[in-house]
């Protein structure tokens, strides 16, 4: 079978493509630390307030030195909405969903997730960075989506 040239050339171009794509993915779960969000269990959205450790959502130390961070989405707030972590601290995040879909997302870190109703939400998330981090909703739950938001201040420093 006989291949035209031009034609060749684009495979050839369309294959390397198709390399690098899969090697930026590579490189980002290597070097980013990329990965799916882990559905550790499940959980009924109606028994969330009475389930621990849900029913007290907040911020709590760790043996390892890190945070447990208990978090509830609902229409239209983050509960907590505002919190603070050490500077260098890696934040073990639990959040579910007492409603909708919401999203979970804090820029600048790989922070990246949806929060689906009836599962637990897990992921982690190291703070290398001073000042205030922002938390966004990123998936559309309803009209007030927009102001859905929070704040993780990332405090500390030398000593
Ligand atoms: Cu919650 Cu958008």
């Amino acid at each position: 079978m006989k291949i035209e040239r031009y034609e060749r050339w684009f495979l050839i171009a369309v294959a390397v493509a198709l390399l690098l794509a899969v090697a930026a993915l590579l490189a980002t779960i290597a070097g980013e630390h990329a990965a799916f969000p882990e559905s550790s269990e499940r959980i009924d959205p109606a028994l969330i307030s009475s389930t621990a450790p849900f029913d007290q959502p907040g911020v709590y130390p760790r043996d390892d030195g890190g945070y447990d961070v208990i978090m509830i989405a609902r229409t239209w707030a983050f509960e907590p909405a505002e919190m603070e972590l050490p500077v260098g601290a890696t934040a073990h995040f639990r959040i579910a969903s007492v409603d909708v879909v919401h999203g979970f997302k804090i820029p600048d870190t790989n922070a990246n997730a949806m929060i689906i109703p009836g599962q637990v939400t897990e992921l982690e998330v190291t703070f290398d960075e001073v000042g205030p981090h922002s938390v966004i909703c990123h998936e559309y739950c309803g009209i007030q989506h927009h102001i859905m938001g929070g704040v993780i201040n990332v405090v500390g420093g030398e000593g």
